[in-house]
């Protein structure tokens, strides 16, 4: 009897969740949970915490889902996504920034989230060592992680514009070997973006020592400083990651794509085929007649570059003053060390005292995240002049 109860034991000792998955969850999401307990009680809360656009997708990639769903078949597609999309795709790169590109070497994937797991399978064993930028989107290290990677923070700061240096990078793999690098511009949370200088010497150096550069585009289209330079121009060895949920404001359609190396085509095919067979088809047919709507998508993105001067304008007012240089993407990224060591406690009383909702910088951050604070600046520019006053009350009452 009482070795049969030990025996149960030790099998459910051993049906236990797995190491690999215990990876942190997404503190952001406390937030919401609190905003949405505000609104539940009739109050009425400014989101600058989710790091979605508010618009809707463009109306020519709805309407084809809709035609598409009228003929009542929606089956899968090749693995690597339809050829005509890769085919757009390939020639979005041809007029946006004058970069050749085979459509073969392109693959369609569920968001760029999906991508993130196909390129680290493809380019990297267990074990491998991938350099990422710190302060940096969360997900990067939680998915290297899963996969048995080792995600190798490297710290950035205004002095290199908040991005990854090749010397930073070469001291860092000098100390221990790195087989990848992660860059992203413009970049979540800092909202900063690289020269295309920077990125060309940053690329140079990685690929000089073997270390496979993999390049998050997602925001790309986003950019207000300068243009943003594609990795895909600079290198054939670069895996280029990018998305239609930003740009193209189509984050629930989950469709994303990658452009790769010739080398790792067919291994990406083949992972493709055996963890998702294909990507929605409904999602891919709307998402080549996003390209189509891009006249919609520029008026959108004048909406974030008013919703951007207001708060460049008016946080410094309010008394947030030290900001990251506001390049591109929908994310302003403030130092409030004047006033908190901890973002937590801080975003939690903004929320409940002002009903303002921002991101705390823990999650990005896990070494100085309890001094920062993210807003993302994709709502209504009502909502942002509304901001800047809430804050600025409040601020000021505490002093
Ligand atoms: C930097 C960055 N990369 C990737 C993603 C994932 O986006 P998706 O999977 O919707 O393409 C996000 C989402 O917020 C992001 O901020």
């Amino acid at each position: 009897m009482h070795t049969g109860s030990m025996r149960l034991n030790a099998a459910r000792t051993m049906l236990a969740a797995s190491q690999r998955s215990d990876v942190p969850p997404f503190m952001v999401m406390d937030v919401m949970s609190a905003a949405a307990r505000i609104e539940a009680a009739g109050g009425h809360v400014i989101h600058l915490e989710v790091g979605q656009p508010f618009a809707p997708a463009p109306r020519a990639a709805i309407a084809a889902a809709q035609r598409m769903l009228a003929t009542g078949r929606v089956a899968y597609t090749e693995a690597l996504g339809i050829p005509s999309l890769r085919s757009r795709i390939a020639r979005h790169y041809r007029d946006q920034y004058a970069c050749a590109l085979d459509p073969d070497r392109i693959a369609i994937t569920t968001g760029s989230s999906g991508a993130f797991t196909l390129a680290f399978l493809a380019a990297f064993d267990p074990g491998a060592r991938v350099a990422i930028a710190n302060p940096g989107y969360p997900p990067y290290r939680h998915i290297l992680s899963a996969l048995g990677c080792e995600p190798v923070l490297i710290e950035t700061s205004d002095r290199d514009r908040w991005a990854i240096t090749p010397e930073a990078l070469l001291a860092t793999h000098r100390r221990k070997a790195l087989q990848g690098i992660i860059v992203a511009s413009p970049a979540n949370p800092t909202g900063t973006m690289m020269t295309a200088d920077a990125l060309a010497a940053l690329i140079k150096t990685a690929e000089g020592e073997g270390i496979r550069v993999i390049s998050d585009e997602i925001y790309h289209g986003l950019d207000y400083a300068f243009a943003a330079a594609t990795a895909a121009h600079l290198s054939d060895e670069a895996i280029v990651v990018n998305s239609f949920s930003k740009y193209f404001c189509m984050t629930g359609w989950r469709v994303g794509w990658m452009v790769l190396p010739e080398r790792l085509v067919r291994p990406v095919e083949r992972l493709q085929q055996n963890l998702a067979i294909s990507v929605p088809a409904l999602s891919q047919v709307a998402a080549e007649a996003a390209f189509d709507g891009r006249d919609e998508m520029e008026a959108v993105k004048h909406g974030y570059e008013e919703n951007r001067r207001i708060l460049i304008d008016g946080l410094p007012r309010a008394g947030i003053d030290k900001i990251l240089p506001v390049d591109g993407a929908f994310y302003l990224y403030a130092d409030v060390s004047a006033f908190t060591h901890d973002s937590l406690a801080f975003a939690a009383r903004l929320l409940e005292e002002q009903h303002v909702a921002l991101t705390p910088g823990v999650d990005f951050d896990p070494l100085h995240g309890r001094s920062f604070v993210r807003l993302c600046y994709a709502g209504s520019a009502a909502d942002m002049r509304e901001t800047v006053e809430r804050i600025g009350a409040w601020l000021r009452r505490a002093d």
